[in-house]
């Protein structure tokens, strides 16, 4: 009998696709809006094979997305928000993600491990030259870093206390996940998304989206060749685990540099515990970022030691409910110590 964890391990990638095709052919929205229902009602209502249909829906059931009462089959207690698509929890993108992009580069795991990464990368594109090598592909990642972030940015931008902050510079911010969270809990905010040139379009959408009018603008930069706006807050969420320690010292720096006096820096990221012996979603997502980026995920110990070395002074830890954490830096003028 395989050990119930092995088998969870062995037969996850399948529960990751049944997932993906599931909520790209409605079977969720189904579910939602009729409660539960069979196989066979499900299939004839979205138009699919029937046979097919229910072999997907058998794999969630037994993953315990799903509870199958009979023919029906309903969604299991505390799943819907995830993949409800008018719910702010919603992760579905995240899911599509990983299957779009992430799985096919799980191959090169191999070469790293007989010639390392640097070898095996040599003749593989930067990490955001591949992510966004069409447009297809830059909006399936701008949507998973949306399904990320934004719900968990309204908690963390009420930890991080913003009331007396003017100009939030979110470094590569993405389509707005943080800012957007944190101009609807601060009025007095406004905030410039710092990202790549092919980003503005989608900042631009979620911005008329959410009303915020000229409150939250774009500029496009390169952090590694442009220098950053200034501000008196500056965001880096999910930035630091995409690079080494030399580039986040470097950005880090960055920041202080562009960082008016008293202001302050946000670090938001997964945190390994300090043994490194979880979370789960941490350790997977460290390997993700192994083939994915040039980073790594880092414990709450490191991300201080790097803000300290880039200058910024009284850093503090600030955990969330959810996966994303923040680990706040500030800068006086006595800061800097190398
Ligand atoms: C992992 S995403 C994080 C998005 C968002 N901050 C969040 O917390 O969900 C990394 C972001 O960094 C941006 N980025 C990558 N390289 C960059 C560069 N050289 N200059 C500016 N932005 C960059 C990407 O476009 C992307 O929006």
């Amino acid at each position: 009998m395989i050990p119930a964890n092995l088998e969870r391990a062995v037969y996850g990638m399948y529960a990751t696709h049944a997932l993906g095709v599931a909520g790209r052919h409605g079977v969720f929205e189904h579910l939602i809006r009729h409660g539960g229902d069979s196989a066979g009602k499900i299939a004839a209502a979205l138009a699919v094979d029937e046979d097919t249909l229910e072999r997907l829906l058998l794999v969630l059931s037994s993953f315990g997305v799903l509870d199958a009462y009979g023919d029906r089959y309903a969604l299991a207690a505390g799943v819907r928000p995830y993949i409800d698509r008018e719910d702010p929890c919603y992760l579905m993108g995240f899911v599509e993600h990983l299957i779009g992009d992430t799985s096919g580069q799980f191959g090169r795991l191999s070469g790293y491990l007989h010639a390392g990464k640097a070898e095996t990368d040599r003749d593989t594109p930067a990490p955001f030259e591949a992510i966004y090598r069409d447009d297809e592909s830059v909006g399936r990642f701008l949507n998973a870093m949306w399904s990320l972030s934004h719900h968990v940015s309204h908690e963390l931008a009420a930890l991080a206390d913003l009331s007396d902050v003017r100009r939030l510079i979110d470094v590569g911010g993405a389509s707005g996940p943080f800012s957007v969270a944190a101009l609807h809990t601060y009025p007095q905010l406004r905030s410039t998304v710092f990202d790549l040139p092919q980003v503005s379009p989608y900042l631009a959408a979620r911005a008329a989206e959410h009303k915020l009018g000229d409150r939250l603008d774009f500029a496009a930069g390169d952090f590694f060749h442009d220098p950053l706006p200034a501000g008196d807050c500056f965001a880096f969420g999910y930035i630091l685990s995409d690079w080494d320690d030399e580039t986040c010292a470097k950005l880090l720096r960055k920041a202080y540099e562009a960082c008016l006096s008293g202001g302050r820096v946000l670090i938001m990221e997964r945190l390994f515990d300090e043994d490194r012996g979880g979370p789960l979603a941490t350790a997977v997502m460290n390997l993700s970022m192994h083939v994915e980026t040039q980073g790594r995920h880092r414990t709450a110990t490191e991300y201080l030691d790097l803000l300290r070395h880039a200058g910024f002074t009284d850093g503090t830890v600030r955990r969330s409910s959810g996966d994303k954490h923040l680990v706040i830096g500030r800068r006086t003028e006595s800061g800097f110590e190398r």
